[in-house]
């Protein structure tokens, strides 16, 4: 049951990745849709829709037909019990149909003040008596700040357990997330490196070239803090920073990144703007284009005072990690779309090498989640030639495109392991609880200070000068992003 179906995230995002299961033969043939939205749309126009997004995402037509005559649509008021229980019926009658055996799963793909609501209904309306599973699969934001997520998770629970509730954090879907505990965990050339004794810092950078479009009145509310830093950012920290699991199960990994996140030193409100920067963007030029500022955008105060930037220094106190800041960056409206962690290693302890008029680079791990995927390593080497000048050199393994066509998309990943109730990748309550108390204490401090500077950082830039002295204070800098593309490997 998709609760939104009209919406943009159904569009783009569900319907495609159920297309993309059902082709890889990953649904089986005991499948219903049962779409939810308030606005008035007949079976026929629903499916209709529905095969629009798919051609649109995906370009295909092929066994559409057979497809979409598994959906169902249901217009709907979210806060009626009349229409919840006229949903039971349809629910109920598709269930003999395909013989569901009572599974279900409701996904929330709406607007987040219906979340606890219709959470509510399903249970007061019968929709959650059912003899098979029910689970609840939940879209971002989960509140707003610790306090009100906090309550929606009350409210949620009254209806369903933890173990079925299904928080999406699309990022833990992207393959090279996934991939980060694999690199850790299976070669032997980095589990014993990775920690304080010979890695120098680690930066996590997630840049956008997109503004914020049609969303001005979300993202006045929300600032790239809560949009990205509270869950993408922290949730890749967290499997960076994590100890090995003892096993790969889903209970295992998750108390292992609580434990991280709970390692992570609070910021007073007096050392927040010490640790934390931020920016807002001016017009500028995306691909040649003129862009317009932040504050043009519809729906957003010609004098906000919101971030679209986010830079940060995460202090982690453990034994594997004091002493090894971790570096996050986050914006939009800049230079390139790109998600890359780089693990710099400390330099050796005496360089044989300063004689010959090179400088040692430091050794790197890069991991490329978006959009290339792959991993390169930074080495030095012998010049060839005469003499014993060294060159860096780097090691680069990047997901062929062929694979990357047939790799899924985060979420058709996250959906496929929904209906197979693997929760492994998705955010358990401790952990949003968490991260919102460690963003609490910056936001709290931001909404009360008005930034002068606003806007500092022009559309197609790198980001505000004051993300670059972060790092300049502690000696180190931020690799720039774009020199690191395998392709320029
Ligand atoms: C979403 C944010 O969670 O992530 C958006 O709400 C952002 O503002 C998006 O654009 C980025 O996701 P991706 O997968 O494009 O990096």
């Amino acid at each position: 049951m998709i609760f939104g179906a009209t919406g943009d995230l159904a569009h783009r995002k569900l319907f495609p990745s159920l297309y993309r299961l059902h082709k890889k033969g990953r649904l089986s043939e005991r499948f219903a849709v049962l779409g939810v939205a308030r606005r008035s749309l007949t079976q026929e126009e629903f499916r209709e829709s529905v095969k629009k997004s798919i051609s649109s995402a995906l370009g295909e037509h092929a066994e559409l037909e057979d497809f979409v005559s598994h959906f169902y649509y249901q217009s709907h008021d979210v806060t009626d019990s009349g229409s919840y229980i006229q949903l039971r019926e349809l629910a109920n009658q598709l269930d003999e149909q395909y013989s569901l055996e009572g599974n279900r799963l409701f996904y929330l793909a709406m607007a987040p003040e219906f979340f606890g609501t219709i959470g509510d209904h399903l249970k007061s309306d019968g929709l959650t008596d059912t003899t098979g599973y029910k689970r609840l699969v939940i879209e971002k934001p989960f509140g707003h700040d610790f306090e009100s997520a906090q309550e929606l998770n009350t409210r949620l629970r009254q209806a369903f357990a933890e173990e079925e509730i299904y928080r999406i954090d699309h990022y833990l879907g992207k393959a090279m997330v996934q991939n980060i505990q694999v690199i850790r965990f299976a070669n032997a050339l980095f589990e014993p490196l990775w920690n304080n004794r010979y890695i120098s810092n680690i930066q996590v950078t997630s840049s956008e070239t997109l503004g914020v479009e049609e969303r001005g009145r979300y993202y006045e509310n929300s600032g790239a803090l809560r949009d990205m830093v509270q869950n993408h950012m922290m949730q890749m920290v967290a499997l960076l920073a994590m100890e090995p699991p003892i096993k790969l199960n889903t209970d295992e990994i998750r108390s292992e990144k609580v434990r991280a996140l709970r390692s992570l030193r609070p910021l007073e409100k007096h050392e927040v703007n010490d640790y934390f920067v931020r920016g807002q963007y001016k017009e500028g030029l995306i691909n040649s284009e003129r862009v317009p500022g932040y504050r043009e955008e519809p729906n957003v105060d010609p004098d906000s005072n919101t971030e679209t930037f986010v830079a940060g220094k995460l202090v982690i106190d453990n034994f594997r990690w004091a002493g090894v800041p971790f570096y996050i960056r986050t914006g939009k409206r800049l230079g390139s779309k790109s998600t890359k962690i780089v693990v710099q290693f400390k330099d050796i302890p005496m360089n044989l090498y300063y004689n010959t008029e090179e400088t040692l680079s430091p050794n790197l791990l890069v991991i490329h989640i978006q959009p290339e995927e792959g991993i390169t390593l930074h080495l030095n080497a012998k010049k060839i030639g005469a003499g014993m000048k060294t060159t860096p050199v780097k090691l680069s393994s990047a997901s062929k495109s062929e694979d990357r066509m047939n790799t899924p998309e985060a979420y058709e990943k996250l959906l496929y392991d929904s209906m197979m109730g693997d929760a492994t990748n998705f955010t358990h309550w401790d952990e949003v609880a968490l991260s919102w108390k460690f963003v609490d204490t910056i936001s709290s401090v931001w909404e009360t200070q008005k930034e002068p500077s606003f806007p500092n950082y022009g559309a197609g830039s790198d980001g505000p000068r004051v993300a670059e002295k972060l790092l300049e204070k502690d000696g180190h800098y931020w690799w720039p992003v774009e020199n690191l593309d395998i392709d320029n490997c």
